[in-house]
């Protein structure tokens, strides 16, 4: 798992190559067998950490090309007999490419006249084969049961192909293009960077590790990350963990929070982060130890001190799922090491569901 968390600027940027132009500044796949402009809705299934990076890309999908999202988990939509009208885009989102859920959505969706795209890492794999167009995530092979570079491989894919629809659809000019490519461009270097506060987690894992339950918030894009980060400390540490959409919390999980109950924030600066603090006062009035994620400017302005403080270059907000994974994914990672699981193989996992 180490390995791959540290593969990961590496592999952030053949992906990105293989969709971007970074000279022409602009994003790029061939043989489209439908057309971005006539479609009025996409389709996105996945599983687990595959799910989530769907769910990030909603909201680009929505913003850049102004074309709406439905996603759902695969074990859901498979049963759930979506009316769809024929011709639309359903995209599979998987690392092994041999989900049996998503599989079995895939075909539905087939069955109802979708054009189908597989963003998968396994391009031999039967997603990949019974798809119409393949978006290959080249992260290389996977290994660990908790899917780390995977997961960010479909984000950048993901989000090239919502750079994509935004200007094929005419909602992105030349110009938006090259800055969200030149943004996009960034992601390597900015992954090295947050590496690099990996000593710092090892120490404040230490503490995590003695937690019962711990709670992920995030707004935005950071909402997918808040889910994705509890669902890597579940599977690997065994502490139970949530994530909620911050603007949740008065809903119901701010009952939970006292002085045992760590909450990591992940918060960049961005134009929805003064909202985010308002949350995070409401934990810190109720004791709760957070953990924030954020920039030097977020950590100026969140009028709170933090019990923990991960400080991370300030990035352009397109690009912050991708980043943030890396203390995420970090932090559950030397979680369970001090508690003495087995991170590359946690119990009663399997690298692969090919059975419901
Ligand atoms: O191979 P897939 O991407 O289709 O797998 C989907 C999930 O089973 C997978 O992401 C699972 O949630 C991981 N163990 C998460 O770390």
């Amino acid at each position: 798992m180490a390995k791959e968390i540290h593969e990961q600027p590496e592999v952030i940027g053949h992906t990105l190559a293989n969709y971007l132009d970074f000279s022409a500044g602009t994003a790029r796949a061939r043989d489209l067998p439908f057309d971005w402009k006539t479609l009025r809705r996409v389709v996105i299934t996945a599983c687990g950490t595959a799910y989530y990076a769907g769910l990030t890309a909603k909201y680009w999908f929505e913003r850049f090309a102004r074309l709406p999202v439905d996603i759902d988990v695969a074990s859901e939509f498979r049963y759930r007999e979506m009316p769809m009208e024929p011709g639309g885009l359903a995209l599979f989102v998987s690392q092994s490419g041999e989900t049996a859920d998503t599989l079995a959505s895939l075909r539905y969706c087939r069955a109802q006249g979708q054009h189908i795209g597989a963003v998968v890492n396994v391009p031999t794999s039967t997603i990949a084969r019974e798809s119409d167009v393949v978006f290959p995530t080249l992260a290389g092979p996977e290994i660990g049961v908790a899917s780390t570079k995977a997961f960010t491989c479909q984000l950048s894919t993901l989000c090239a192909l919502a750079i994509m629809a935004g200007r094929a659809r005419g909602f992105l000019s030349a110009e938006d293009e090259a800055k969200l490519v030149a943004a996009l461009g960034e992601a390597p270097r900015m992954m090295a960077a947050a590496l690099r506060t990996e000593p710092q987690i090892e120490k404040l894992a230490k503490n995590l590790s003695k937690a019962s339950d711990v709670l992920y918030l995030g707004r935005g894009t950071s909402y997918p990350l808040a889910l994705e980060g509890a669902l890597k400390l579940k599977e690997i540490s065994y502490i139970h963990a949530e994530g909620y959409a911050a603007g949740e919390l008065k809903h119901g999980p701010i009952a939970l929070i006292d002085e045992n109950m760590p909450v990591v924030v992940i918060a960049p600066y961005d134009r929805i982060f003064e909202k985010t603090v308002s949350n995070m006062q409401e934990v810190a009035a109720r004791g709760g130890r957070i953990i924030l994620i954020s920039d030097q400017k977020g950590h100026e302005e969140a009028g709170i001190t933090p019990h923990e403080a991960i400080i991370l270059p300030e990035m352009p907000s397109t690009i912050t799922p991708l980043v943030y994974s890396v203390p995420v994914q970090l932090l559950a990672y030397h979680t369970a090491l001090h508690i003495g699981t087995d991170v590359d193989q946690p119990r009663n996992l399997a690298k692969s569901v090919t059975v419901e």
